[in-house]
């Protein structure tokens, strides 16, 4: 197992067992920090993975070292096939979980179920219905925040992601942490970031920095418990004392987290992506349908990994639009 293992190993003498796949690049939200408003360009159906290449190479990875698999989009729940590719994926010995847009999930508890889903992170921007219809084009905050409270119910592990945007949004940090009052979720702050067509601006963005001086004006430093944070989080996490739930800061753009960084992408059209900020890919589809092996494309593309955001490394590098546009769109990758 050991040099199985080491193809997922990068220059860094990082591992990777963290697979995240994108199983469709539609969605029935319109985001805009992570869509243009007229859309991307879709990939026909033929160059999508079927069900069955998901497995596939899912599998390959899982033969290698891959022990977590996230499913994402788009919106993967749009995916007509998604039962039977949570069906094929609970079958591989791995924890499983999904990041949702949570518009249709109260459709999908009991396919959820049986599958040994426990952890569900859902999109939530905002806690005002017109400010969410704002920034999603879509008129469904009920939808989502009902389902929300209705997957804590069933017993799932909620994470709620909510990506700040200065002027819009930042002043709604204080109510979602009071979210967690009463609630047992974790409630995500996310550094707004870069990617093709999202109209990025570092004048945008609410850092780490000012998310955690607000929480500390309001509640009382004392009252705010730094948590042990998982190994390999994307998030630094928060409590405050006596609450049910938690909260946390993705900090990608002020403190960048890739020193522990485990994960690797395959997108819906079976590209591989060894950062989220990678701007090259490199193409498992092609082969896998050739009936070539791909496992030396994985080594190959995991060696290359930059250390830091597709070596975007400095906050100036990442601030040049030629360098983060070579990137997807968000849609296209999934988070
Ligand atoms: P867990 O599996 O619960 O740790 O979730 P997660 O934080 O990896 O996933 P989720 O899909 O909920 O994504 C939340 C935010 O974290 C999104 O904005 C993602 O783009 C971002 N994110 C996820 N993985 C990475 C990563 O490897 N690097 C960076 N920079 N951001 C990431
Ligand atoms: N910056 C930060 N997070 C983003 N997401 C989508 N686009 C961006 C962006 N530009 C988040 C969504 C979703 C997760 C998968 O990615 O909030 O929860
Ligand atoms: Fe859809 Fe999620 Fe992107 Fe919003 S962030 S457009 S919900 S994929």
């Amino acid at each position: 197992m050991s040099e199985n293992k080491n193809i997922l190993k990068d220059k860094f003498g990082r591992e990777h067992a963290y697979l995240r796949i994108s199983l469709t690049e539609r969605c029935n939200l319109r985001c805009t920090y992570c869509m243009p408003a007229n859309g991307v360009p879709l990939s026909p159906k033929s160059h999508l993975m079927t069900y069955e290449e998901v497995y596939e190479i899912a599998k390959t990875f899982v033969d290698h070292g891959v022990t977590k698999i996230r499913l994402t989009g788009g919106e993967p729940l749009v995916r007509k096939d998604i039962p039977v590719i949570l069906e094929k994926l609970a079958s591989l010995p791995v924890e499983l979980s999904i990041t949702s847009n949570g518009v249709i999930i109260d459709r999908f508890i009991d396919v959820l179920k049986a599958n040994n889903i426990k952890k569900i992170n859902v999109s939530l921007d905002s806690l005002s219905k017109d400010k969410f219809t704002h920034i999603t084009r879509r008129n469904e905050f009920e939808k989502v925040y009902n389902n929300i409270l209705l997957l804590v119910k069933e017993g799932f592990k909620v994470k709620v992601n909510a990506v700040l945007i200065k002027g819009f949004n930042d002043d709604e940090i204080i109510d979602f942490i009071e979210f967690t009052k009463e609630l047992p979720i974790s409630i995500r702050f996310i550094e707004f970031m870069p990617f093709d067509g999202n109209k990025w601006d570092l004048s945008k963005m609410v850092s780490y920095k000012e998310v955690i001086e607000k929480a500390n004006h309001h509640f009382n430093k004392n009252m705010i418990e730094r948590l042990i944070d998982s190994p390999n989080d994307t998030s630094k996490n928060y409590k405050v004392k006596g609450y049910l739930g938690s909260f946390a800061i993705i900090s990608s753009v002020t403190n960048p987290f890739c020193d522990s960084c485990n994960r690797l992408r395959l997108t819906a059209n079976g590209q591989l992506k060894n950062c989220l900020f990678s701007a090259t890919e490199s193409d498992l589809l092609t082969n896998l349908r050739a009936g070539k092996p791909i496992e030396p494309i994985i080594q190959k593309a995991v060696k290359a990994k930059f250390k830091v955001r597709g070596g975007m490394n400095t906050l100036e590098k990442l601030q040049q639009p030629d360098l983060h546009t070579k990137n997807r769109s968000m849609i296209t990758i999934g988070g």
